[in-house]
């Protein structure tokens, strides 16, 4: 591909008409697609043209395959670090030029920051850098080993930050570029080195596993960053009924007249403002013994919250396109669960609808008779949300799940509470709320738990009706998630709000601008740490 012609390009010429259509929805996360291979081998014996290692800050001595690459270059990977021109902090990015026939043509090497802080986080994050230097001097394919002492984690853990590292760092979204577009150059190929038989196995294991887990994250952060008017709810089921296609996954699709029916008000009130129609989309995904318990994930499905008749002010309203990474995150989260082949019993669902100020839309005051019977009093129609979460709950309790998940972009307020990088979480079981704590430490997606005491029921209390879909300012967070607690029950629950992290206004190492895909990996690793692989 000739990259110094597009960096230039305005008016692509007409023979390339095909290559610059302004949507094309196969042309997306396309380093998902890059192929990775592990080997059996020594990355100092290896063809490649980039050669990736790792160093700790502030130290001198080398390790692993930095040690042999060192030795057999004649000393350049110490003589960079002597010069103090890398010097490891935290991802640090040095390119050195080998020569004579030196199979590796170029050492990158990455720095990982001070081996006392060393975390799975910074892994990724080094490697994301890495990965991204390299593409960025348009080199075609890149191979790296693992070669830690002295670090308390095992190894598939760390092929699986390396590898994940990578695959989301070099995401990018680009299907309505069309000018003026960056180099836009892709890798195509990632080795990871092994030399001992044992590893090998597992670092090959590792591998596949996290190319699962990112090909969901990319999927999800497609899905996200596509605009409303290219993702909407019959768009977002589509998405769904495509990701259960060729695997034990079974979507269904409810239509308004079907939700009608069986009274899913709530919804269908937050539907009524927009021409576009409501879906409710289901997957289930059969994994486990028949007669076991089923675990139920909901992801909030709005595809644009204009705030309805309670309208947004129209500053970054944009950003209301992103309303439905929790549904995104959900059928992420199915597909790879079903594609790890995790042994449990699981059903994705996702209420999907606009949030618009049409002639027929919804208004501040009415009552709306949810699934469940209850009634809500709508102060608001902009905590649409809640309303829609409402009816998918209570659907939700209808496969008497073992546990129930939510996740949303709920609440400005929790934005406020936490920031952006933190999912708060709110819910009714201790021991589900620990298994979240601890699938976030191994991933990395923060999660902050937010009390539900009894006074913030209170708040949302309705006067002509059972309850009121806001709950005021003070609070927010909370109040909306003691909402959502009236649906579910006695079911295990745990509600995450990830208004925050869903989208980035900046970018982090191995998360780019913009859509995060946040949660997917979460669930991901909550459900193999509660289902581990090999256990029925
Ligand atoms: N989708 C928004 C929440 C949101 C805000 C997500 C910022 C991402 C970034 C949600 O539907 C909403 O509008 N919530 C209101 C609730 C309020 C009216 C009770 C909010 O947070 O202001
Ligand atoms: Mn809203
Ligand atoms: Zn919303």
């Amino acid at each position: 591909m000739d990259t110094a012609a597009e960096i230039t390009y305005r008016n692509p010429p007409v023979a390339d008409k095909d290559r610059y259509q302004p949507f094309n929805p196969n042309n997306r996360c396309m380093e998902a697609d890059m192929k990775i291979q592990v080997r059996k081998g020594s990355l100092a014996e290896h063809e490649t043209e980039a050669a990736v290692v790792t160093h700790f800050e502030g130290e001198t001595g080398l390790e692993g395959a930095a040690a042999l690459l060192d030795e057999r270059s004649g000393g350049l990977i110490g003589d960079i670090i002597r010069l103090g021109d890398f010097t490891g902090r935290t991802n640090q990015i040095s390119v050195i030029y080998t020569r004579d026939g030196f199979p590796v043509k170029r050492i990158v090497i990455a720095g990982l920051g001070k081996r006392a802080d060393f975390t799975l986080e910074r892994l990724r994050g080094s490697y994301a850098k890495a990965a991204q230097q390299i593409r960025s001097l348009n080199i075609g394919e890149f191979s790296s080993a693992l070669h830690f002492r002295g670090i308390d984690l095992p190894l598939e853990r760390m092929a699986e930050g390396v590898v994940e590292g990578v695959l989301l760092g070099l995401y990018r979204f680009l299907p309505f570029k069309t000018v003026d577009r960056e180099p836009n150059h892709e890798i195509a190929g990632f080795t990871l080195l092994e030399s001992d038989e044992a590893a090998y196995k597992a670092v090959r294991a590792a591998a596949k596993t996290a190319g699962i887990i990112a090909a969901a994250v990319s999927f999800a952060r497609d899905i996200v960053s596509t605009p409303a008017n290219e993702m909407t709810p019959t768009d977002l089921a589509n998405e769904a009924r495509e990701s259960a296609k060729g695997k034990n996954i079974r979507c269904t699709v409810l239509d308004a007249e079907q939700m009608r029916k069986l009274g899913m008000n709530a919804l269908l009130g937050v539907a009524r403002g927009s021409h576009a129609p409501p879906q409710l989309i289901t997957l289930e995904y059969r994994g486990g013994k028949k007669s076991s318990p089923v675990i139920a994930l909901v992801g909030k499905g709005i595809t644009f919250d204009s705030g309805g008749i309670s309208i947004k002010p129209s500053e970054k309203m944009d950003l209301m396109k992103t309303d439905m990474a929790g549904g995104a995150a959900v059928i992420a989260a199915v597909r790879a669960a079903a594609e790890l082949g995790l042994p449990l019993n699981l059903v994705g669902i996702v209420p999907a609808t606009e949030n618009l100020p049409g002639g027929n839309a919804y208004k501040p005051g009415d009552i709306l008779t949810s699934l469940s019977g209850r009634t809500i009093e709508v102060v608001t129609t902009d905590a649409e949300g809640r309303l829609i979460l409402a009816d998918a709950l209570t659907y939700a309790g209808r496969y008497k799940p073992a546990a129930i998940i939510d996740l949303a972009t709920l609440t400005g307020a929790c934005v406020v509470a936490l920031g952006d990088h933190v999912i708060g979480m709110m819910g009714t079981d201790d021991g589900l709320k620990q298994e979240i704590r601890e699938a976030a430490d191994l991933t990395g997606e923060k999660v902050w738990e937010l009390p539900l005491w009894e006074e913030y029921h209170e708040l949302i209390k309705g006067d002509a009706a059972d309850y009121k879909n806001s709950g005021g300012r003070a609070g927010g967070a909370i109040t909306a998630a003691a909402f959502l607690s009236k649906f579910t029950g006695d079911t295990p629950w745990v509600h995450l709000d990830i208004a925050g992290p869903a989208w980035l206004t900046k970018e982090k190492p191995y998360i780019p601008k913009g859509a995060s895909g946040v949660g997917v990996r979460l669930l991901v690793q909550f459900l193999r740490n509660r289902y581990p692989i090999g256990k029925k």
